[in-house]
């Protein structure tokens, strides 16, 4: 049978939301979020216009870091609900034309995994080659210098066997050796394993990592201002991003296609030049959709953020679609990281990112302007900042998702501990702003809805125009932008055609373009 063209690319244009699930919404009085919360507020992500969710970890795990320490590939962490719970949960947002993205860490596994424990337990066992070991250095010490997410060395001593493992992350997520046939073949049954139940695609975490050097070659020093690669002062050339990677995507991408509507890989793809992003497409045959960390990380001007735009296109492989996001549960939400909490700075983060050709990805709060929140050092939960000593957790981006006015933003019971503080109530709720008109939500909402009328199932051609300093103009399928990146006025060179839509009221008056505004014309 036949794809219908707008099912062949669905991501096109499409806009997906990642729901980080243990902060959404609290069904059973635990304090932490879960499936059936996620199934709860369908209607509302269907209000707002979403394509699709992509949950953050749903299978059984330890939490040493909060599903990313994976136990079990083919279930449901009990804590998050069932795999019935789960189907019903593709079922109902498929009823609203909705799919549903989950999470796949291919890099590592929990050392609660029966594969690590076996391999532990009985190094003769055909499992111990699922791992990356190695045997000491002259000195009794790691067998490189390479250094975890931590900024420990990325080896621990097995003492029963003497020889090292290799963890890039906590020491309880041992690398898995991509090297052995055996793990492709692992890894390959659990794609189908989720894509024959109804999931229509996977994030991919740490998508550059899976291969590493063969020969364990030291990593070398990273080059200065090296922004997104470089780990405690090393880039990881040896460590990661090794090119026999690709191998995996290719055959990914063909299990991918290979349904009637083609699944879609969205790979985690931490790298800091746009060449190398680019290389995940390969000639179009391997990951579909890439974050793109140098445009998350590009400052928030009109300079910077259409010079990485401008280049991130250029170098994509015909026929590719970029993706847009500005935050997620590993770094500052962009209303803080690029709006210093000004609401004005918000709302054009917005208008941009959904105006931009290419996937929009949002972070659950995105929409509601949500900052980051404080998070006391005594309430922190995330293990592996705290480990590297960061000043930060990245529990500030992770806090409960406020649906209504009340103390506890609806998220569970007033009784309950929630697992993470609540934000500031002032900060606003969904029940609130959806009432208010000229509420950020409402903003989002209807860029959603523009964006699903010009863009849906369309990669948008993209041009930039000329535009006073400061401000950056685009032309994007039938849309022109502009959008003015500065605390000052600004007058365009001349008035765009009849607007569709403003950051808010008085945004563009005659040819006068008010700070931090943007508008969208028809071309
Ligand atoms: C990715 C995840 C992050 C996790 C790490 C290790 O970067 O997004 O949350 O800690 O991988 O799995
Ligand atoms: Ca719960």
């Amino acid at each position: 049978m036949d794809t219908p063209e707008t099912e062949s690319r669905w991501w096109h244009g499409a806009t997906l939301y990642q729901i980080y699930v243990r902060s959404w919404q609290d069904t059973n009085d635990d304090g932490y979020g879960d499936l059936n919360g996620v199934t709860a507020h369908l209607d509302y992500l269907s209000w707002l216009g979403v394509d699709g969710v992509w949950l953050s970890p749903t299978m059984p795990s330890p939490d040493e870091d909060w599903g990313y320490d994976v136990s079990d590939y083919m279930g449901v962490h009990p804590e998050l609900g069932t795999l019935a719970d789960l189907d019903r949960l593709i079922a109902e947002a498929g009823q609203r034309d909705m799919r549903v993205l989950l999470d796949l860490v291919p890099n590592h596994t929990s050392s609660a995994h029966p594969w690590f424990v076996e391999a532990v337990s009985d190094p003769g066992s055909p499992h111990r080659e699922f791992y990356v070991w190695a045997d000491p250095a002259p000195d009794g010490g790691p067998p490189n210098n390479w250094l975890a997410a931590t900024g420990a060395p990325a080896w621990t001593l097995d003492e029963a066997s003497g020889q090292y493992y290799l963890h890039n992350f906590l020491p309880s997520q041992p690398d898995l050796n991509w090297w052995n046939p055996a793990v492709h073949q692992a890894f390959d049954d659990i794609l189908r394993f989720w894509f024959d139940r109804g999931v229509a695609g996977f994030r991919i975490d740490v998508a550059h990592g899976l291969y590493k050097d063969a020969q364990l070659r030291d990593d070398p020093p990273a080059p200065q201002g090296e922004l997104v690669r470089g780990r405690f002062g090393l880039a990881q050339v040896y460590s990661a991003n090794r090119p026999e990677s690709h191998g995996v995507f290719r055959d990914w991408r063909k299990i991918a296609e290979s349904y009637p509507v083609p699944r879609v890989l969205l790979g985690e793809t931490w790298v800091g030049d746009l060449d190398a992003l680019a290389a995940f497409h390969g000639q179009g045959d391997e990951l579909q959709l890439t974050f793109n960390f140098p445009f998350i990380f590009s400052p928030f001007t009109a300079e910077a953020l259409s010079a990485v735009v401008a280049e991130s296109l250029d170098k994509l492989p015909a026929g590719e679609c970029a993706v847009w996001t500005a935050s997620n549960h590993d770094i500052s939400r962009f209303p803080t990281r690029w709006g210093g909490g000004d609401e004005r700075r918000a709302r054009l983060g917005l208008l941009v990112l959904a105006t931009l050709p290419g996937t929009l990805v949002l972070y659950y709060g995105d929409e509601l302007g949500m900052t980051d929140v404080d998070v006391p050092h005594e309430l922190v939960r995330d293990r592996m900042r705290a480990e590297a000593g960061a000043r930060e957790s990245r529990d500030r981006a992770r806090t409960p998702m406020r649906w209504d006015p009340s103390p506890t933003g609806g998220f569970t019971g007033d009784q309950v501990q929630p697992w993470l503080p609540y934000g500031d109530p002032a900060s606003g709720s969904v029940a609130e702003m959806q009432a208010e008109p000229s509420s950020i939500l409402r903003l989002c909402r209807d860029l959603l809805g523009l964006r699903r009328r010009e863009f849906a199932g369309q990669l948008a051609s993209y041009a930039q125009r000329p535009a006073p300093r400061g401000v950056w103009a685009y032309e994007t399928g039938g849309l022109l932008v502009a959008a003015n990146f500065s605390d000052g006025p600004a007058t365009l060179d001349a008035p765009p055609g009849p607007v569709l839509l403003s950051t808010g009221e008085g945004a563009l008056d005659g040819q006068v373009l008010q700070p931090w505004a943007g508008v969208i014309a028809r071309a």
